[in-house]
């Protein structure tokens, strides 16, 4: 599995976090920045995140910025992906299972480290339940265009 990062300045110190539990995890990752804490915009690193993960260079994504809002909303303009911003672990479970959603986005002002670990083990280990919710899938791609 290869996953991709991207935070704003605001979910700098989060991504560090899941950098350590993906190494402790097995999982290969590559970081899109940013990389200092100086104040950036979070669509500047949304969007290539959004674009490998849409392009297959990558198969899953984790966005982090304050809240996990800004970072959803700008993934989600990218045809292809389906961004869940998530803060408990049984919406982490059903983003996959029901939504195959593709990116993770977290709010680091909103959830703490341990429990954004929790998270995001609990979405990289669950699997897209296909069936009905596949159907339902597709019919967001129609929306599209
Ligand atoms: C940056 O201050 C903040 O607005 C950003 O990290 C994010 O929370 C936006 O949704």
């Amino acid at each position: 599995m290869r996953v991709i990062l991207g935070s704003d300045h605001g979910g700098i110190h989060l991504k560090q976090e899941l950098k350590f539990l993906l190494e402790e995890m097995g999982i290969s990752y590559a970081d899109e920045g940013c990389n200092c804490t100086d104040s950036v915009d979070y669509p500047d690193y949304a969007a290539p995140v959004a674009q490998k993960v849409a392009a297959g260079e990558y198969d899953l994504g984790i966005l982090v910025c304050g809240t996990g809002i800004g970072m959803s909303i700008a993934a989600n303009k990218v045809k292809g992906i389906r961004c869940a911003v998530v803060s408990d672990e049984f919406s982490a479970r059903m983003s996959r299972e029901h939504n195959n959603a593709n990116i993770l986005a977290l709010g680091e002002r909103v959830v703490g480290p341990d429990l954004a670990k929790s998270i995001v083990r609990t979405w990289l280990t669950t699997e897209f339940a296909g069936d009905r919710h596949a159907r339902r899938v597709d019919k967001i791609a129609q929306l599209e265009g």
